[in-house]
């Protein structure tokens, strides 16, 4: 990971690295909407809270609807008292940090509101505050060309010169290969690849993070992570949530779009990469790069065996009712958007020749749990084995992602008695009785990141490109076709019947994730 070497440093230490930070100015694009006051502010007021933030530092929110600066920061105290992750908020700090909060009002496609913006900047009477400038697009990707030409044509955004400026932007990031590259076409047409930071908010989490650590600083486990150990990998994303009032973008998605191609490949790939030469971002993307191209490419007849898709219709989660996708609003009542998908892929690597990767996610399933697990080769058919039958399950280990987020291992222990009888017991690790309850949310490292300059956390060109290729091939292989009978699934369940059949082929079952008491 970097350390800048920067004027005027003050704290910011994660771990046992000390990061510098110089004085910058955060600039919020579409400062009115949920994530702002949902995650941005919450996440920011904490990394000021915990001293993370430069000793100089202001945050402008850009939006086209009136507001003064006192009136947006009433707003934020309102949502943050909702939304911060420790409570109450406490009024000094917050004081403190609201008055290095800003409004400029303005139109995206307006260039008298960036020179406005820019007296705003200048106003701050400090070069740093003035060139060293993050600006974070929480708005529509079809907007991001314009505010990065704006930008720069008011020269707050520039390839060479004074300071630095970065440009955060969320997902979704694309909706297919083509349109992923068209949006890197717009934003480097001003900036160069290495001022582009897209996020992805699994990355930001602990326990994400946790998977390299893991991996690669335990010689145990690395020494199994092979073709040669592991039988198959199972990763889950499952949400208990439906899509409820998301209807409208969830139709222009789907699970594929909005899960797969991101999230769950970005946890495939760290779970799945080779060792990087160092912990610098770009020998990291290297490996997550080289990783995912080694994923075998779906031709529509493996999509046909390999891929599953899924929409609920009405059932219960957890006793309480819910409606069909099709009955959400701003849904088609005719809609063929998939609310789950699982899928075999295989990786044509030297590690993990042959070895099925399984990944699931879905919404309206019966429990919200992110894990993964690596199930080991069974022993020989011989001596216990032969004996016990099934109840010798194969060794596996759990990296649960969220919630109880630690990491289990499987094995086999004696029943006491005088039979031979075998029962899987665990070792468990737990984040919370190991580190206490320490869980920044994912924005404030990802957010504390960007203002470094430290890129590992976020996803590169060839990155998102590769991602979108292979969720291409999928809908591809789906070719417009109407979803079937048998893809429908009940809200409540673990999906459709042919997510179950998709493993039985090869002898394998879904594990449903533990819940740890
Ligand atoms: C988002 C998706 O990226 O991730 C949502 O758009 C999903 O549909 C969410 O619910 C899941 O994130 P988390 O952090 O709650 O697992």
């Amino acid at each position: 990971m970097n350390v800048l070497n920067l004027s005027e440093p003050s704290h910011g230490d994660i771990g046992a690295e000390r990061k510098l930070l110089t004085p910058c100015t955060i600039v919020i694009f579409g400062a009115s909407g949920d994530l702002t006051a949902r995650k941005l502010i919450p996440a920011l007021y904490h990394l000021f809270k915990d001293k993370q933030m430069p000793q100089d530092f202001r945050v402008v929110g850009f939006a086209r609807r009136e507001k003064t600066d006192d009136s947006w920061r009433k707003e934020l105290r309102a949502d943050l008292d909702e939304f911060s992750r420790t409570k109450p908020v406490d009024d000094k700090i917050w004081a403190d940090f609201a008055g290095k909060i800003h409004y400029c009002q303005g139109d995206l496609t307006d260039t008298a509101a960036y020179h406005k913006l820019e007296n705003l900047l200048t106003s701050f009477g400090h070069a740093s505050l003035r060139e060293n400038l993050l600006f974070y697009l929480a708005i529509s990707p079809s907007q991001f060309g314009t505010v990065v030409e704006q930008v720069h044509h008011t020269g707050l955004l520039n390839k060479e010169g004074a300071g630095w400026q970065r440009i955060v932007v969320e997902k979704p990031f694309g909706h297919d290969l083509a349109s992923a590259q068209a949006l890197n076409r717009e934003l480097t047409r001003f900036a160069h690849e290495q001022q582009v930071f897209r996020i992805d908010h699994y990355l930001g989490k602990e326990t994400v993070q946790n998977i390299l650590m893991f991996r690669f600083s335990n010689s145990i486990f690395e020494q199994l992570w092979n073709r040669n150990s592991v039988d198959h990998v199972q990763i889950t994303v499952s949400e208990k949530i439906g899509v409820g009032a998301r209807g409208g973008y969830y139709e222009e998605a789907g699970a594929l779009r909005d899960m797969v191609q991101n999230h769950i490949l970005q946890v495939l790939s760290l779970i799945a990469m080779e060792p990087p030469v160092s912990l610098e971002a770009e020998a990291v993307r290297d490996e997550k790069v080289k990783l995912l191209k080694s994923i075998r490419e779906l031709t529509p007849e493996d999509v046909a065996r390999q891929v599953v898709r899924g929409q609920y219709f009405a059932g219960q989660v957890g006793g309480e009712a819910r409606p069909g996708y099709r009955q959400e609003p701003k849904v088609k009542p005719d809609s063929n958007v998939e609310t789950f998908v699982a899928l075999k892929l295989f990786i044509d690597n030297w590690r993990w020749s042959g070895v099925p990767f399984y990944l699931r996610t879905g919404k309206n399933l019966p429990l919200s749990a992110s894990e993964v697990r690596i199930q080991f080769r069974p022993t020989p058919n011989v001596l216990f084995a032969a004996k016990c039958g099934k109840s010798l399950g194969a060794n596996a280990l759990t990296l649960r992602l969220q919630p109880n987020e630690g990491i289990s291992l499987r094995f086999n222990g004696k029943v006491p008695g005088s039979t031979i009888s075998a029962r899987p017991v665990r070792m468990h690790f737990s984040y919370d009785s190991e580190f206490g309850a320490y869980t920044p949310e994912a924005y404030e490292r990802l957010l504390l990141e960007a203002i470094v300059g430290d890129a590992t956390l976020f996803i590169r060109r060839d990155e998102v490109e590769t991602a979108w290729q292979i969720a291409d091939s999928i809908r591809n292989g789906w070719d417009g076709k109407p979803l079937t009978n048998r893809e429908f699934y009940s809200a409540g369940t673990w999906g459709p019947i042919a997510a179950d059949d998709l493993l039985a082929q090869a002898g394998h079952e879904w594990h449903e994730p533990a819940v740890i008491r």
